[in-house]
């Protein structure tokens, strides 16, 4: 059995080669994308890609739970993370502690994410002092959606410039050994990058990161959205159409099944 990687070994790679992650919410597409990334995480945008919700706000701890599962029967080297759902964490750093200790225990992943905002800093610490590795994720944060009027890119404004800045610095000093920086300019994700010493990974964030992360439908083309920040590796979406569409006609006009999908007859009677 190969060994993963751990959450030291991530907090290491800071300023070496980028670290490759993606999201997987399936034993199946874990399997898949294992040998080619460092990090997958079981993004609570399963809610969103999966579930079919408008927001991750649905989201619950035995759905990431459900997930976390998959995935880790799936991937054998990448370490595995597991977002925290919205409502699960931010009451207090023990009600943060016991739902992280039952993602971790219940799927046997190796660490936990939150969306942090400067006020979280103390629940990374009490989390992170108790031994539980612990990814931040800063900038545009989707479980604050409610109260930033929709999915916002951050920054833009001197003031919002500083707060990406104290969050990205108050997480590091809390412990946590890698940061999600998501939606904001290739300056800011600099600077961010320069002066926290660990490892931030970028979704809309630019090159300027140690690493970066795209939710894996948006990279394959599942959808047919595109935000700004999604490359298409794929366009499964149009293929799956493709596909659906000559099975249909071809039930309908009996040409599927053929000789070659049927079985033969093996026995006969009397
Ligand atoms: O939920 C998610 O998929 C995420 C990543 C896109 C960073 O948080
Ligand atoms: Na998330």
């Amino acid at each position: 059995q190969t060994r993963r990687i751990t959450a030291p070994e991530i907090r290491a790679r800071k300023g070496g080669e980028p670290i490759v992650c993606l999201t997987a919410y399936d034993a199946p597409m874990a399997r898949l994308l294992d040998p080619h990334c460092d990090l997958l995480l079981v993004g609570d945008s399963v809610g969103m890609v999966v579930h079919g919700l408008d927001s991750t706000i649905g989201v619950t701890l035995d759905m990431m739970i459900l997930h976390g599962q998959a995935v880790m029967r799936g991937a054998k080297r990448a370490l595995v993370t597991v977002d925290m759902p919205f409502g699960s964490y931010e009451k207090s750093p023990q009600q943060a502690f016991e739902n992280a200790a039952r993602i971790l225990s219940e799927t046997g992943c190796q660490a936990i994410k939150i969306e942090s905002g400067t006020y979280a800093a103390e629940t990374i610490d009490f989390m992170a002092q108790r031994s539980i590795p612990v990814m931040g994720h800063i900038g545009l944060r989707p479980q604050a959606a409610l109260a930033d009027g929709g999915f916002k890119a951050k920054g833009r404004t001197r003031a919002e410039r500083q707060k990406v800045i104290d969050e990205a610095m108050a997480t590091a000093d809390a412990g946590a050994f890698a940061i999600v920086v998501e939606g904001v300019a290739e300056d800011l994700a600099l600077e961010i990058t320069q002066r926290v010493p660990v490892p931030t990974i970028g979704i809309g964030a630019s090159a300027a990161c140690d690493g970066q992360v795209l939710v894996t439908q948006d990279m394959l083309g599942v959808f047919e959205w595109t935000p700004k920040f999604v490359k298409r590796y794929d366009n499964q979406a149009e293929r799956t159409t493709a596909a659906v569409q000559r099975y249909a006609e071809e039930v309908r006009d009996r040409s599927f099944p053929a000789t070659a999908q049927v079985y033969t007859m093996t026995r006969q009677d009397g």
